[in-house]
């Protein structure tokens, strides 16, 4: 069933009719699950999907409704769901066993590999997520540099531990979040993205800054921009005040270039977190950077300094299936086009998704860089064209409005009647997967999606 076969129902009723196995799971998750769901960003209104297969670009759920992926694995299927070599990988991984308990060859050539794509990477230590890598990054720039203030900047997410929390999308104040300590928040210094004044006066007020922390193309993978000339500011910035500068690649590394956002723009940070596709679509993470930074983790440095090393345990740290399709996938994207591909797909899937707004006249913009798509929802209404839409202009804008709300749930919502699947953003993450048919649905949808909206008095 589609949104076709329901001409005249709204998109909610569309979505009920062709979605009963998911509502059913839905209704008993709730009595289990807060909220019925594992990751906050899967909350939807009436009810999310339930998956049960993926290949290459698409996915289908439990009642056999088809979507073009753009949710990629939360940004970690770079090379689509079940890449052939990828999957051989992980099926040779699993046959030797799924844990030793010990050092394992993979590990050693996974981390070669990283130092060889990604260039603030001299040294490698592996973690199980991107918030144990933010975790562990703030704690050895603390470590080396004997400094407490860490500095954000207002829309970025790094993860959900306690020095992540406020600024993200609430407490852009700096307080405390729900179940954060005080004493956490006031060691964290929120900045907005792009405020030259606003850094230069944190770093003249502050002397004790251990790191700076920033999403190198923008808060949710370039969806509010950070402009180039401002990550060269922090690099100075940084430099000249002996901070550690952190960049959080998780969504970018591998992503942007095969050596991530760095590598691209240019510029090397002290540090860099990654996650997602390091590890193929399987849980992982990492922390590298330079070598004195990580020798903070270091058994024999710390014994020939006399300082106290950094702890590192964690069970499944570079766990040898997880080792083994990161490393499948970076040989990939070491050896071929698979990031420009997702790169040129991201510039056409923008471009025609605008001209149907031309068309429709709907003042909305779709935007974003790379390999990202941004629906941009114009909330307030400003008279915009999508071909001279500067989404840095309007960070104020989307950092105000809660996503998923509104409208935003609404694009959503008719998106997937129409067969493809993006986050409440709304946006999504291309895989190099992604081809003319997948397009030719996005557009397509695009403008039902529009249509309808219309048609229901959502939008004008
Ligand atoms: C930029 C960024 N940093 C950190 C994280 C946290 O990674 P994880 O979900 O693996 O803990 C994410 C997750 O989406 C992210 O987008």
């Amino acid at each position: 069933m589609s949104a076709s076969t329901l001409p005249n129902a709204t998109l909610t009723a569309t979505y009920e009719a062709m979605t009963p196995g998911s509502a059913a799971l839905a209704t008993k998750a709730r009595t289990l699950l807060p909220s019925g769901i594992a990751h906050d960003s899967r909350h939807f209104d009436p009810y999310p999907l339930y998956i049960t297969r993926a290949l290459g670009p698409v996915k289908w759920d439990v009642d056999n409704n088809k979507y073009v992926d753009y949710f990629g694995g939360h940004g970690a299927l770079i090379l689509g769901h079940n890449h052939p070599t990828v999957m051989k990988a992980v099926h040779a991984a699993l046959d030797r066993g799924t844990h030793f308990g010990a050092c394992h060859e993979l590990e050693v050539r996974w981390a070669e590999l990283i130092t060889q794509m990604v260039p603030s990477a001299e040294r490698v230590r592996f973690t199980s997520s991107g918030t144990e890598a933010t975790l562990m990054a703030l704690r050895l720039a603390r470590a080396y540099t004997g400094r407490t203030k860490l500095v954000r900047f207002r829309g970025h997410f790094h993860g959900w531990h306690d020095h992540m929390t406020s600024g993200h999308t609430t407490h852009f104040d700096g307080t405390a979040t729900s179940g954060v300590l005080d004493g956490i928040s006031d060691n964290v210094l929120l900045c907005d993205p792009n405020d030259v004044d606003g850094i230069t006066r944190i770093f003249n007020d502050h002397k004790d800054i251990a790191a700076v922390i920033i999403e190198p193309t923008g808060a949710n993978f370039g969806k509010m921009p950070v402009l180039p000339s401002f990550l060269t500011l922090l690099r100075e910035l940084t430099k000249a005040a002996g901070t550690v500068l952190i960049f959080d690649e998780v969504v970018t590394g591998f992503r942007v270039s095969s050596g991530g956002a760095q590598k691209a723009l240019g510029i090397t940070p002290d540090m860099t977190t990654l996650a997602k596709i390091i590890s193929g679509g399987l849980p992982g993470g990492a922390v590298v950077g330079k070598k004195d930074i990580l020798d903070w983790l270091d058994f024999k440095v710390a014994k020939a300094t006399g300082r106290e090393k950094i702890a590192h345990p964690g069970t499944f740290n570079a766990n040898p299936v997880s080792a083994a399709a990161g490393l499948a996938t970076l040989e990939i994207l070491a050896s071929t086009a698979a990031c420009e591909r997702a790169n040129a797909y991201g510039t056409a899937v923008r471009a025609k998704m605008n001209e149907v707004l031309e068309e429709e006249g709907v003042k909305w913009a779709v935007h974003g860089s790379y390999s990202g798509i941004h629906i941009f929802t114009n909330p307030d209404n400003a008279d915009i064209r999508p071909a001279t839409f500067d989404a840095v202009k309007f960070i104020p804008t989307m950092m105000a409005k809660t996503r998923g709300e509104g409208v935003t749930g609404q694009v959503r919502m008719g998106l997937l009647v129409n067969g493809v699947d993006m986050n409440s953003g709304p946006s999504g993450t291309i895989s190099a997967m992604h081809g003319e048919e997948e397009m030719a649905v996005t557009v397509d949808a695009f403008r039902t999606t529009l249509r309808a909206l219309k048609r229901e008095g959502t939008i004008a």
